[in-house]
């Protein structure tokens, strides 16, 4: 399951790369929007700092098919390798996404709050769905169990696409599609941080180290520590 980062802030990307090596980074229009920069530049520059291997997904913002077209178009002369066109499963966006695709631009279905959306948007051409899972939670619905329907429909349909699960609120929404052989989750910094960080982990550590000094010291007669 590729794991990516779902900000657009420079010091949270390489704070977080810093200790991990994540697949990529989305954005969409709002995340750009707390970043606070000019958003083409912020974009070429989280491309410039993210190994070329890590995917960038990124957003279109027009509702009419030929711009959306159009902006993609831009996106990829602009911002570098290894690009995602983000586009929004309504009706123009169905209708861009194999569009785009026969151009040779990847395209990721976001805004999925429906099975039959990530279906119809993987049939369209898209190689990912994005369903917004903590946001179906937070309608009454069970955001879990739709990103796990709609992996089971590409499955049982042939599809190639996969499921890029976004919007959690914690790390058991992320453990559950783990389970069930998620290709991808994007997720805020502070809810990728709770996936590794455990007070007993670190207290354990803390055992050792010291159980290592008080040896040393007493074998050899010395005050060393950690
Ligand atoms: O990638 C989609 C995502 O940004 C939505 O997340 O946390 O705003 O529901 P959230």
């Amino acid at each position: 399951m590729l794991v990516l980062i779902d900000d657009a802030r420079i010091e949270e990307i390489e704070n977080l790369y810093d200790k991990y090596p994540y697949d990529g980074v989305t954005t969409n229009p709002s995340i750009l929007k707390a970043a606070g920069h000019s958003p083409i530049e912020q974009l070429k520059m989280i491309r410039r700092i993210l190994p070329p291997t890590s995917q960038l997904h990124v957003q279109v913002v027009s509702d009419q098919t030929d711009r959306m077209i159009q902006e993609a178009q831009f996106l990829m002369d602009h911002i570098g390798e290894n690009i995602y066109i983000k586009v929004p499963v309504t009706e123009p966006g169905l209708r861009a996404i194999p569009r785009l695709v026969q151009q040779g631009i990847k395209v990721t279905a976001t805004a999925i709050y429906t099975a039959m959306q990530a279906f119809m948007a993987a049939k369209a051409g898209a190689s990912y769905a994005a369903p917004y899972v903590n946001r179906l939670d937070n309608m009454g619905a069970d955001g879990v169990r739709v990103a796990k329907t709609i992996h089971d429909i590409f499955r049982v349909q042939g599809l190639k696409a996969e499921v890029l699960a976004a919007s959690f609120k914690n790390s058991q929404q992320i453990l559950d599609l783990c389970q069930h052989g998620i290709g991808a989750v994007t997720a805020a910094p502070d809810v990728l941080r709770a996936l590794t960080y455990h007070d007993a982990t670190f207290m354990a550590e803390e055992n050792f180290t010291n159980d290592f000094y008080m040896l040393v010291n007493s074998v050899a007669g010395t005050h060393l520590h950690p």
